[in-house]
């Protein structure tokens, strides 16, 4: 009995989180997000506590820590006063001003019966967290649509050699002009803008 105990917990332990499985029960995000109400940094913590689980479970269940993310600015209680956001994302996609592509799966699990569902897209059918269930770039520029690099990215981020794809290798300057770098011309614009100037060249 004792060893049939021990691995059912180990299973609970090792069992990955499913948002499906439990949204199915009618749980609100704020049930278990509670802090994401109030959250006013990047930096705070709002995964649920080991309390929120032991109303129905009774061995102890394993729950990670935050995924690290780049954004160092972004308040929930102050978005979250704004009401929901998918409306004004969609509208961006159908009028082509969303950045990044392809934005139909981004349009078809918008949300707009839930105001998180709007950010944190997808989670009714996951069946465990990725990155695809956090916002994107693209979703803060439709209404901060300013793109001067590197400035205006401190708006969000903190500066840095951080904010530079993998694909900017050393000698990228160059290399870039030569034909040869293989260009997806519209990925750049989310970082560099559709006009920029730069030593004399754009
Ligand atoms: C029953 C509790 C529960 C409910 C309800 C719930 N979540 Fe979660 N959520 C969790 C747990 C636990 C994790 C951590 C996942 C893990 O440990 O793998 C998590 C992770 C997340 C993450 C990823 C965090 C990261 O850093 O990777 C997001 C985003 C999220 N939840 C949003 C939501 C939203 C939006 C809703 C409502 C649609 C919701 N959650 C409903 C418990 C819950
Ligand atoms: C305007 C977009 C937006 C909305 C709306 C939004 N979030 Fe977030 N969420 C973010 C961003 C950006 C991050 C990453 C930065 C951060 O953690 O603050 C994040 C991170 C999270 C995380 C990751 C874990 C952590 O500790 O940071 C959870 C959980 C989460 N949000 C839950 C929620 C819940 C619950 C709601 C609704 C009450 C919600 N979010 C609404 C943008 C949003
Ligand atoms: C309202 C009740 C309820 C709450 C609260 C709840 N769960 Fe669950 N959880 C369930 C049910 C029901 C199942 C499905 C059990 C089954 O089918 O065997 C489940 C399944 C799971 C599983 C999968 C276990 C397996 O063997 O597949 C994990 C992991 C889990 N929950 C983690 C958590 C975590 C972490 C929390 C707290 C953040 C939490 N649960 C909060 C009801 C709940
Ligand atoms: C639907 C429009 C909308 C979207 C989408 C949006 N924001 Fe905002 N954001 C606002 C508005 C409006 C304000 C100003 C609120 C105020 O002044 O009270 C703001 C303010 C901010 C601020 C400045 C806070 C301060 O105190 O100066 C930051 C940083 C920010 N948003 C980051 C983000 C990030 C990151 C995302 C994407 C995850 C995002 N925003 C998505 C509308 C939006
Ligand atoms: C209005 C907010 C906002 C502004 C302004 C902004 N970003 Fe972001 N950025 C985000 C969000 C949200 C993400 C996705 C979350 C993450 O990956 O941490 C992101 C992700 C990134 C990533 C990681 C991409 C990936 O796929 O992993 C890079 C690199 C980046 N930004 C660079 C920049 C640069 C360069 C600028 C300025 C030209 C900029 N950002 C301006 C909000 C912003
Ligand atoms: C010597 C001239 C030259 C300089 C200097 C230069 N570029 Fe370019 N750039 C080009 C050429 C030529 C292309 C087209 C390459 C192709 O089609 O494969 C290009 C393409 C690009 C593109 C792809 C989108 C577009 O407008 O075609 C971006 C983004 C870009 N450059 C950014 C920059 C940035 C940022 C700087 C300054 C740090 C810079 N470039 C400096 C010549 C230059
Ligand atoms: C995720 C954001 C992001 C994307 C996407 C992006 N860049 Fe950049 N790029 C940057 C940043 C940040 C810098 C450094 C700007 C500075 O510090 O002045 C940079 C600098 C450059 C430079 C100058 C050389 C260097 O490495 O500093 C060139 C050339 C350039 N980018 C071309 C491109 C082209 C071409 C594309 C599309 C194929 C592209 N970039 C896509 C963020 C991005």
């Amino acid at each position: 009995m004792a060893d049939l105990l021990q691995g059912l917990t180990l299973a609970l332990l090792l069992a990955p989180f499913s948002h499906q499985q439990h949204l199915k029960l009618g749980l609100e995000c704020a049930s278990c997000h509670k802090g994401a109400l109030s959250s006013a940094r990047p930096a705070d913590n709002n995964l649920p506590t080991q309390e929120v689980c032991r109303s129905c479970h009774e061995q102890p269940v394993a729950i990670k820590q935050p995924s690290p993310n780049l954004v160092t600015r972004f308040s929930h209680l102050q978005h979250l006063k704004l009401g929901n956001f998918a409306a004004v994302i969609a509208a961006a996609i159908d009028g082509k001003t969303y950045h990044t592509l392809p934005a139909e799966t981004v349009h078809k699990h918008l949300n707009t019966n839930n105001a998180c569902g709007a950010c944190h897209r997808g989670l009714e059918g996951s069946t465990q967290v990725s990155k695809a269930n956090m916002p994107q770039m693209a979703d803060c520029l439709v209404c901060h649509p300013k793109i001067d690099n590197p400035f205006s990215c401190e708006f969000c981020h903190d500066p840095g050699p951080h904010l530079k794809p993998a694909s900017h290798v050393p000698g990228y300057l160059d290399f870039h002009s030569t034909g040869r770098a293989n260009l997806d011309k519209q990925s750049c614009v989310i970082c560099h803008g559709k006009r920029f100037t730069c030593l004399g060249c754009h």
